[in-house]
């Protein structure tokens, strides 16, 4: 295991910014923050999803160290889930639909949950871990994606993308080790990830055009678009860097750390320092 997952419990504060900033805390403009907040509307829902697919493997695992990290996991996504839900309450706040689009992502999470087999929601789980861990690492490896921006926001987008990091093996670990390295798991995990991320991301930009239609404050100019276009499949841009690692998904001997970039964990510390409730810190010295 390359790193521990650790949960942390970190506060933000949302509630504590003007509903007004939500749809326009980014410096890229409305597009981008609304692509943002449409990841951000999955996130709670979907953490629970992944939660709920790999308890299911939890009690058979041996690895006393897996089990652990799986407990770890299983906290650090409900942390998220917690902040990302305060995150999305204040887009409700500030007249967006977020919580319409919330109970549709659960409806259609509990689709899956009703419909695929545990072995087949885990490998849901995996593409989407992937997809997460991708973002996390361009979060973190590339200042322009979030600076400048609302410094509240920015810090919940790095946290959550650090601990996406730290524990982007945990599910990958227990799928094999359920599931085990033949063709069977490869053809799964690679069939569940050519069907999921299509879907995920046709759903991502169909959420951050209804964000964008219910902003009162008018349409995005010509220029936002541009910015947006840029943020995306620029040089630099999010999705075209996610083309290489998305690809090497396929690999039949694909690790999530065949990718070493521990390095960008250095980012938790100054997030902890800031952002930790003094009760927390007090709790953890006791
Ligand atoms: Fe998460
Ligand atoms: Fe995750």
């Amino acid at each position: 295991m390359h790193a521990t997952p650790v949960r942390r419990d970190l506060k933000f504060d949302l509630d504590r910014l003007p509903p007004s900033i939500a749809a326009h805390w980014h410096p890229l403009g409305a597009p981008v923050s609304q692509f943002y907040n449409a990841m951000s509307l999955f996130f709670p829902e979907g953490e629970r999803f992944f939660i709920h697919s790999v308890r299911h493997f939890r009690d058979r695992l041996d690895d006393r160290a897996l089990k652990d990290a799986v407990t770890a996991f299983i906290g650090q996504e409900a942390m998220h889930g917690r902040e990302h839900d305060q995150y999305n309450a204040l887009l409700q706040s500030a007249g967006l639909p977020a919580d319409a689009l919330v109970q549709y992502t659960a409806r259609l999470l509990g689709v899956l949950k009703d419909h695929l087999s545990p072995s087949l929601q885990l490998a849901v789980t995996l593409a989407l871990e992937h997809f997460t861990a991708m973002l996390a690492d361009l979060l973190l490896r590339e200042p322009a994606l979030l600076d400048a921006a609302e410094p509240s926001l920015r810090a919940l987008w790095r946290w959550h993308a650090a601990e996406e990091t730290e524990h982007k093996a945990v599910a990958y670990d227990v799928y094999q080790a359920a599931l085990g390295r033949g063709a069977v798991a490869y053809a799964l995990r690679t069939a569940a990830f050519s069907a999921v991320m299509p879907l995920f991301l046709a759903h991502v930009l169909a959420f951050q055009l209804r964000l964008l239609a219910a902003d009162r404050r008018g349409r995005p100019s010509l220029r936002d678009w541009a910015r947006f276009a840029g943020f995306l499949g620029g040089r630099r841009g999010l999705l075209r860097q996610m083309i290489r690692p998305g690809l090497a998904y396929f690999r039949p001997s694909f690790h999530p750390w065949d990718d070493d970039n521990r390095d960008l964990l250095g980012a938790i510390d100054e997030l902890v320092a800031a952002y930790q409730p003094p009760a927390a810190t007090m709790r953890r010295a006791a």
